[in-house]
């Protein structure tokens, strides 16, 4: 821990609420229902845009924006980020912990259970480290222990909600058809998301319907699709 934090910031961004603020946040899961929606004026108008994973904008703009403040990625799914921009690691394994200290200084985490990026380039100061203890509260409290672990997209809406006074959210669930594929893929039948077997995608979207109904979160489906 002490040599995370040489590298890495060690405070908080979030910590004291300015009362007079009002932050609108778009959370923008990876959901393949996104295309042909015309959501990405909407996304980009609000504060911050957090996005994750392979989540790439370009080629799609017009449908998931492109402005970015955070993206939720741990060491398999990590990429470089221009300067500005939030990484926000979820530590899913100690090691995770190990491979950010490598990849910002000496590279030498080449491999975790696949291959991994092992020098990043991003903005050092804006690198934030999910509190492990957030994740196993998301995990006893929210997902209640469903699924192995709960998603970045679950993830990313929780600490949305601690952070933000509005929560808009992007991208989560199938497709009208009932596909699980990513905005960016042509293959329907992909269902990367649902089919990894690690989380459990409808408990998560049965939490995602209750927010809404309790008026915590606005959802944006596909109204906007025309197939
Ligand atoms: O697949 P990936 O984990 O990169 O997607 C990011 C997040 O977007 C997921 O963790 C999930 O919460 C959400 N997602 C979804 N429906 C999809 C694809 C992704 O809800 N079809």
């Amino acid at each position: 821990m002490t040599k995370l934090f040489e590298v890495v910031p060690n405070t908080d961004p979030y910590q004291s609420k300015n009362e007079t603020q009002c932050r609108r946040c778009a959370i923008v899961g990876n959901s393949g229902n996104l295309k042909y929606s015309s959501y990405g004026a909407k996304i980009d108008s609000h504060d911050f845009v957090m996005r994750m994973n392979r989540a790439t904008t370009s080629g799609f703009e017009k449908d998931v924006g492109n402005k970015s403040t955070h993206y939720f990625m741990y060491p398999e799914s990590a990429h470089h980020l221009p300067p500005g921009v939030h990484f926000v690691l979820i530590p899913f394994k100690p090691l995770d912990m190990e491979w950010i200290v490598s990849a910002l200084t000496t590279g030498n985490i080449k491999f975790t259970y696949v291959r991994v990026v092992s020098k990043i380039h991003l903005d050092q100061d804006k690198v934030m480290i999910l509190n492990p203890a957030f994740l196993k509260y998301i995990h006893d409290n929210w997902t209640n222990h469903h699924g192995k672990y709960p998603s970045t997209g679950m993830i990313a809406i929780l600490f949305a909600l601690h952070i933000c006074e509005e929560v808009s959210v992007f991208g989560f669930g199938a497709d009208r058809k009932g596909s699980w594929h990513h905005y960016w893929e042509n293959n329907k039948h992909a269902g990367a998301f649902q089919k990894t077997g690690v989380h459990d995608a409808k408990f998560e979207m049965e939490i995602i319907r209750k927010l809404v109904e309790e008026g915590k979160i606005t959802f944006y489906n596909e109204t906007n699709v025309k197939y």
